[in-house]
């Protein structure tokens, strides 16, 4: 048991050896602060080399949220630009210390980041923010991705005088980023970004808009990919009340120019408000990144198209491991998980009345006969959709190329040179003496020759 007044002079000399530290503390490093770093001190109030520093990375394709977030963060603050030798290679910490170095306060680095599809904002790519965050001061240090100078990130440094509030900054800085973000509702689609084994950028893709007549389909086929992506999402509050997930999936595929892209196209202008995240060919790679993005973004689709280029490229991205891996999640998907992908839908080469729907939809604005059309659809017998459309293309141009206004005649001879070429592609690639089965059987038609059979668009919504 010790004496009360032994511990009043024990907490006295404690006290007063934290005062003489303190004040040692701020009397040493004080002298030793570059320019910068008395500017960093004067505004926390406190030591800035005893401050601890929370580092924040952030995926480069969210440089423009984070921009956003910190400049709701920082609204009434200063921002601060920052010169210095050595910058871009040291840390905060010789910011403020290193005094060959010569770090002062110098113009802020701007630079211009895409926020929408035409759009690009102006963010901070290297700046300090100095900012008050729940009444306590905060020094916030914003850099964009730069590869040019190894950072495959953008990200913050974020100095308090405590670290909670730090954290705390953290915290809010991402939740801004999430409710703000520009990528929400848009439409995007990774694509490589500097050395082939980095992640993903993400770059915005302009929302077209085309019309359900545009998509010429076998009857019923259109309706059901319809109800089952965008009808789904119109009863989302109904499935979710009831406790259910609104995951689901759609699988299309038949052969090439048949409309599988063509329908995906239609159901993201639909989509309107959907994120969508688009992967293409070699861009599929992204697999695993494209669903964290998507579930960041909800309500989101995920599209892979055209997942069989990824076969056939072989060498470059190391196909076979990637081809694997999209197999893999396929099998499963389809195996294991009825909620994933749980329709499938076989789009097939066009019969007589959708052949004739399709060259009504592509003679439009073309002054030809209507019974020259018709005949022409009967001829087209076993072509694909996209034959259809080439084949008006090409009508027009040999018009314009024999220098005379079009005319039936010319999209008979259009038609003729067509099916021959369509003929003569089928039999070498398949080593024929002559023309061999019916286009249906053994060949592609223009859009898509014969060199692909099978051609399958994954449609994946989350
Ligand atoms: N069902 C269709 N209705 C109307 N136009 C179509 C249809 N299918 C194809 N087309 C026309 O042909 C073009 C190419 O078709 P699309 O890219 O959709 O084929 P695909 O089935 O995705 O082929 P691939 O397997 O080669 O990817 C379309 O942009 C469109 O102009
Ligand atoms: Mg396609």
């Amino acid at each position: 048991m010790s004496e009360p007044e032994d511990d009043t002079d024990r907490t006295l000399m404690i006290g007063l050896e934290r005062l003489l530290d303190v004040v040692q503390r701020f009397d040493e490093p004080l002298g030793r602060l570059t320019p910068l770093g008395e500017r960093i001190q004067a505004h926390l109030g406190s030591d800035v080399t005893a401050a601890p520093i929370l580092t924040e990375v952030v995926a480069a394709h969210r440089t423009v949220d984070l921009d956003v977030a910190l400049e709701e963060l920082a609204a009434g603050g200063e921002l601060l630009g920052v010169r210095g030798q050595n910058r871009e290679h040291e840390g905060l910490e010789a910011m403020f210390s290193s005094r060959s170095a010569g770090y002062d306060v110098g113009a802020v680095d701007v630079t211009l980041a895409a926020s929408g599809p035409r759009i690009r904002r102006r963010v901070v790519a290297f700046g300090l923010r100095l900012l008050t965050f729940d009444g306590e001061p905060v020094a916030v240090l914003q850099r964009v991705a730069d590869r040019q100078h190894g950072r495959e990130q953008a990200g913050v440094r974020v100095l308090a005088r405590e670290s909670a509030t730090a954290e705390r900054f953290v915290g809010a800085m991402r939740r801004l980023m999430h409710e703000r973000s520009v990528l929400r509702g848009q439409v995007l689609t990774l694509v490589p970004r500097g050395e082939y084994r980095a992640g993903g950028e993400s770059v915005f893709v302009e929302r077209e808009a085309i019309p359900e007549d545009d998509v010429i389909l076998p009857a019923g086929v259109l309706d059901t990919v319809r109800r089952h992506v965008l009808g789904i999402a119109a009863h989302r509050e109904t499935l979710l009340a009831a406790g259910r997930h609104l995951k689901r999936g759609v699988l299309l595929y038949g052969p090439p120019g048949t409309g599988k892209t063509l329908t995906v196209r239609h159901l993201i202008g639909a989509a309107e408000g959907t994120t969508v995240v688009l992967l293409t060919g070699p861009a599929i790679r992204f697999i695993q990144e494209a669903p964290d993005l998507a579930r960041g973004l909800q309500p989101a689709l995920v599209v892979l198209e055209d997942i069989d280029l990824v076969a056939m490229d072989r060498g470059r991205f190391g196909p076979q491991p990637l081809l694997f891996a999209v197999l893999d999640l396929f099998e499963r998907a389809l195996a294991q998980r009825p909620g994933r992908v749980d329709l499938a839908v076989d789009v097939p080469r066009p019969g007589p009345d959708e052949r004739a729907r399709l060259f009504a939809l592509y003679v439009r604005g073309l002054a030809l006969g209507a019974e020259a059309v018709r005949t022409a659809s009967e001829r087209a017998e076993g072509t694909t959709a996209s034959f259809a459309k080439e084949l008006f293309r090409r009508a027009v141009l040999d018009a314009a190329m024999a220098g005379h206004p079009l005319g039936d005649a010319d999209l008979a001879g259009a038609l003729d040179a067509m099916l021959a070429a369509d003929a003569e592609l089928t039999r070498s690639l398949l080593g024929m003496g002559d023309a061999g089965g019916s286009p249906d059987e053994d060949g592609e038609a223009a859009g898509g020759p014969g060199s692909r059979r099978g051609g399958w668009t994954a449609y994946s919504p989350l």
